[in-house]
């Protein structure tokens, strides 16, 4: 596939190897063009581009900045509509121990109000960078699950395929609204890695279905 990152920071980058090993032909924009070329430059299959236009021609692009800085990311990169947008990203508060939004809505339903026409799916938020950046395969043998949630299934199937490209096992976690548990399901991740002292090389996953 051809894979846009906006973001080149510890997921864009993760993203970037990940998906360029799988030998997907990736794109990687920054708001700092040399960001991006520092990180494209690693890795085959891999170019910095600039911001502009950047979507157009792409089948997915992957959103990877903070929630923040989400909405002017996928502005600048041009037309979105009718493409595949994965939104990583969680709504964490300053010290990283709480979400700034949630209940009755999602940094997902934000992501997709602020880029109408976009198919956004919630996906790869609740695996760590640490992880991303070693591979789906952890020390106990498991596979990490990558959950996938959103309103449209074709949008999904092709984040699935992409995920499963990468080696990561996937779930599908129903429309974009389940968002709103995913995102609380990251921050249960950060306690157990960081406030509990787990390490970074641990993922969620779901048992007996
Ligand atoms: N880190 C994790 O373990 C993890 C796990 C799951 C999900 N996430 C989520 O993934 C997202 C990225 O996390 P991260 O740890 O990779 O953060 P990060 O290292 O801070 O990287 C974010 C990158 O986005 C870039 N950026 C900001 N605005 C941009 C724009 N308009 N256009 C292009 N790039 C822009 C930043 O550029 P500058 O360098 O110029 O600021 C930065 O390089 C966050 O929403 C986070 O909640 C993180």
């Amino acid at each position: 596939m051809k894979v846009l990152v906006i973001g080149a920071g510890n997921m864009g980058s993760g993203f970037v190897k990940q998906l360029s090993a799988a030998g997907h032909s990736v794109s990687v924009t920054a708001r700092d063009i040399a960001k991006a070329t520092a990180v494209a430059s690693q890795f085959a299959n891999a170019k910095a581009v600039a911001a502009s236009n950047a979507a157009e021609g792409q089948d997915v692009v992957i959103l990877a900045t903070g929630y923040g800085d989400a909405a002017a990311a996928l502005q600048s990169v041009g037309s979105l509509q009718g493409k595949v947008v994965v939104d990583i990203t969680n709504p964490l508060t300053a010290d990283y121990m709480g979400l700034t939004i949630g209940h009755s809505t999602s940094a997902a339903e934000e992501i997709a109000k602020a880029a109408p026409g976009a198919l956004v799916v919630k996906a790869f938020n609740t695996v760590l960078a640490q992880v991303l950046a070693q591979g789906a395969s952890l020390a106990d043998g498991s596979k990490v699950t990558v959950f996938v949630a959103g309103d449209s299934d074709t949008a999904k199937a092709t984040v699935k395929s992409l995920a499963e490209s990468i080696g990561f096992a996937t779930k599908d976690a129903g429309g974009l609204k389940n968002a709103r548990y995913l995102e609380p399901v990251a921050g249960l991740n950060i306690y157990f890695a960081y406030g509990a002292g787990h390490g970074t090389a641990i993922a969620p996953a779901w048992q007996g279905f």
